[in-house]
């Protein structure tokens, strides 16, 4: 940050445009979701061989499968034969094709009947024998990188780009791991999921994320609970340590308390304060001594985002008759449609003809890091 003071000290935003043009949404696209490690899902999604989803990623149409190894493998959803889609619903025609996933575990394509493994491999193509003109094993399906950490797995759809560049999900996540280390979250499971479709660019609801200067106007029940968000604009946060909550209370609920025990092996500062990490593109963690919220953004269009918020718990509290999430969900679903009102409102706003760009305050400095990440995947913004 500058140490100017005054309007010039403010940093700049990125420019308005790229949060509602559709062409730097193609740009982002191809220069960062679709070279970064895009976080998918959970390894509990495909719970057993033969689980197979079909997820839209940035309009790309992955498959994603558990094959009889057991090993979680991603592919693209489309035949190496003629390009056809190999899963999808088929309503508009009211024709029900032979495709998709068989009893036996293979995907066939519904066109020429080609079928692979679940591993990618081409098993077979009608009436076409290996030998010198085709070879199998060279039309196995269009791969998808897939690593896991903490439960979570992510997708990288430029894969041998990443190989080559040694851009492993690792290296992407950075110091996370190590910060989290205590907190068992390969082990938790999702008790609840909501999706919310937010009218608003990617990028606003990141920069919303990492930043608590609005927490005070924003989220009155959120700073009763963490007076220290509001306080001083929600500036000197103690994120390394984690955020205190009021006297009495420790984790993110209605109460600020909860029945349900603590995460095993957590330290005595993780048992009482919250901590968070926004792990670029595409997931946002809170942490709670009890639960654990995970928002995984999956961007729609240069102005819209569904966002996924998963409720994290420990299977030995999900299996007590007494379990009930609602005490954490309904406080962050509360939270949650605040923040999805205030972005939308600046989707909006900043759409006029007048705001070529906005500014950042000095509390807002971590939300600065969105302009540098993509300016260093898009090339400089020139705001
Ligand atoms: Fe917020």
């Amino acid at each position: 940050m500058s140490t100017e003071t005054g309007p010039k000290s403010l940093q700049k935003s990125l420019p308005s445009p790229y949060y509602y043009s559709p062409e730097i949404y193609q740009r982002e696209k191809e220069s960062i979701f679709c070279q970064e490690w895009f976080c998918a899902g959970r390894e509990e999604d495909l719970p057993a061989s033969g689980s197979l989803l079909v997820l839209d990623v940035v309009g790309e149409s992955i498959l994603v499968a558990r094959t009889k190894e057991g090993e979680l493998r991603a592919h693209y959803n489309v035949c190496r034969h003629r390009g056809s889609r190999l899963c999808a619903e088929d309503e508009k025609w009211n024709v029900k094709l032979r495709g998709g996933l068989t009893t036996a575990a293979t995907i066939r394509c519904p066109y020429h009947q080609w079928t692979y493994a679940l591993d990618g491999s081409l098993l077979s193509a009608p009436f076409l024998t290996d030998a010198e003109t085709f070879q199998k094993k060279e039309f196995s399906l269009y791969p998808v990188g897939l690593e896991t950490w903490g439960g979570f797995f992510f997708l990288n759809l430029s894969p041998g780009q990443a190989a080559f560049a040694d851009h492993t999900l690792f290296s992407q996540l950075g110091p996370a791991p190590e910060r989290l280390k205590r907190y068992p979250l390969r082990d938790l499971r999702t008790a609840k999921t909501i999706s919310y479709d937010v009218a608003a660019n990617w990028k606003i609801v990141m920069e919303n994320y990492n930043e608590c200067y609005h927490c005070g106007p924003i989220h009155p029940e959120l700073c009763d609970l963490v007076p220290d968000f509001k306080r001083a604009g929600g500036s000197n946060l103690d994120w390394e340590r984690g955020i205190p909550h009021r006297p009495g209370a420790y984790t993110f609920t209605t109460t600020g308390t909860t029945s349900r025990s603590p995460l095993p092996g957590l330290d005595a500062d993780e048992k009482v304060r919250h901590t968070g990490e926004l792990l670029y593109p595409n997931l946002l963690l809170s942490l709670s001594c009890d639960h654990v919220a995970a928002f995984l953004l999956w961007p729609q269009g240069p102005d819209r985002t569904r966002m996924e918020c998963r409720f994290l718990f420990h299977p030995h509290e999900i299996a007590k008759p007494c379990f009930d999430p609602s005490d954490a969900v309904d406080f962050w679903d509360l939270v949650n449609r605040q923040d999805w009102t205030v972005c939308e409102r600046v989707q909006l706003g900043l759409k006029s003809r007048v705001h070529q760009f906005g500014y950042y305050a000095p509390m807002e400095d971590l939300a600065a890091d969105i302009r540098r990440y993509v300016d260093k995947r898009l090339g400089p913004s020139q705001s």
